[in-house]
């Protein structure tokens, strides 16, 4: 039987270190094209499938001058967030082309918006990299709530060190660490509570020094907190830092949360606590959700069943288009309430 054929728009840190992990457990699946601008990047992926000069393209232009649905069976696109553009994921809409696409999307809410539209007019299916939704402990934490009365405290954190790429150093071009990084519980918040009903944040920039801790060009916020109000009695603060200068393992990031008879400790990808009068319930993870998502996307086209992916591009873009007014927020010093 015929492999399933990818094509990969960016050969960077995300792709090499878990989709194409992730491939080389699938043994159903063969990438066959691939867009990289920098060179050895380029070379390194064209050796590790074995690829024809002809099918490894210098960026997302060439590669959909040549590509096109009878050369893929879908499309994994990881590139920077600045580097999105009206080609990106549109070119593969406009071709009815299944793609993957990174988190997050994009830096222009407007052209995420036409994206969600599009994708969805055409019925396309997609996913994007909302890894945690298919971690199996936050299944644990998703069965577990309802069995308990509705109501409580969160408090979530992505605290991490002072990013290293170029792109995540400015805030122009990262969206910011909430934008950026943290988005992953940001959507997970979402994905245990629903759509909040107003969210407020603040942020602090210049505890990093430009030109002494970091590069010269450097601006992003330090930290962020940012408080949602959820239907159902719930309030969650999420924090979001990247200021940490000799990193160390904290235990500081994932989530809290405080329900009247349990409390939940959920530490990043790692283990969850269970902690109620009766017993103290500790669970690590099994399996790379990343593989798990890769191989959602992958079933739900080859089967056909748009459900088994659980972050299309329209879900994906409510979060997107969260933490943008997040952002918004911490530029006004405002409250965002929702009509819901
Ligand atoms: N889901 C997750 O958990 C997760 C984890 C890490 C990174 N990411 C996301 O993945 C994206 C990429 O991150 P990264 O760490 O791989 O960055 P990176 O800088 O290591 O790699 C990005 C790559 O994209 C390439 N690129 C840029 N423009 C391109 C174009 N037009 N065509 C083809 N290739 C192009 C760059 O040359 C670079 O090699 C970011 O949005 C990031 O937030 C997601």
């Amino acid at each position: 039987m015929s492999k399933f054929r990818v094509g990969l728009i960016g050969c960077g840190g995300r792709m090499t270190g878990a989709h194409m992990k992730a491939f080389e457990r699938m043994d159903d699946v063969e990438v066959v094209a691939i867009a990289e601008p920098v060179e050895e990047r380029r070379l390194a992926a064209q050796k590790k499938y074995s690829l024809p000069d002809e099918r490894c393209y210098k960026d997302h232009k060439e590669f959909y001058a040549k590509e096109n649905k009878s050369t893929l069976d879908a499309i994994f696109i990881a590139i920077e967030p600045t580097a999105h553009d009206r080609m990106t994921e549109l070119c593969a809409v406009e071709m009815g082309i299944p793609f993957l696409v990174e988190k997050p999307m994009a830096l222009d809410i407007d052209l995420a918006k036409e994206i969600a539209e599009k994708v969805e007019a055409k019925g396309l299916i997609t996913a994007v990299g909302f890894q945690d939704r298919y971690l199996d402990l936050m299944d644990l934490i998703k069965a577990e709530l309802p069995k308990h009365k509705a109501g409580g405290l969160v408090w979530g954190a992505w605290i991490g060190g002072i990013p290293g790429v170029w792109w995540w150093q400015k805030k122009s071009t990262c969206g910011g660490q909430l934008l950026e990084q943290n988005i992953h519980i940001l959507d997970g918040l979402r994905w245990l509570y629903g759509e909040p009903l107003s969210v407020y944040a603040t942020n602090t920039t210049g505890m990093v020094k430009a030109g002494e801790d970091a590069s010269p060009e450097y601006d992003t916020d330090d930290h962020s907190t940012v408080v949602f109000r959820f239907p159902n009695h719930v309030t969650a603060t999420l924090v979001s830092g990247d200021y940490i200068q000799n990193r160390f393992d904290s235990k500081l990031s994932g989530l809290v949360i405080s329900l009247s008879d349990m409390v939940i400790e959920y530490h990043l990808r790692n283990n969850v606590l269970f902690k109620s009068a009766k017993e103290i319930r500790d669970v690590y993870r099994n399996e790379d959700q990343t593989y798990t998502l890769d191989r959602a996307f992958i079933d739900a086209i080859k089967t056909n069943n748009p459900a088994l992916v659980r972050s299309p591009y329209q879900d994906a873009y409510k979060s997107l288009k969260l933490a943008f007014d997040c952002n918004k927020s911490m530029e006004t010093g405002e409250v965002i309430y929702y009509d819901r």
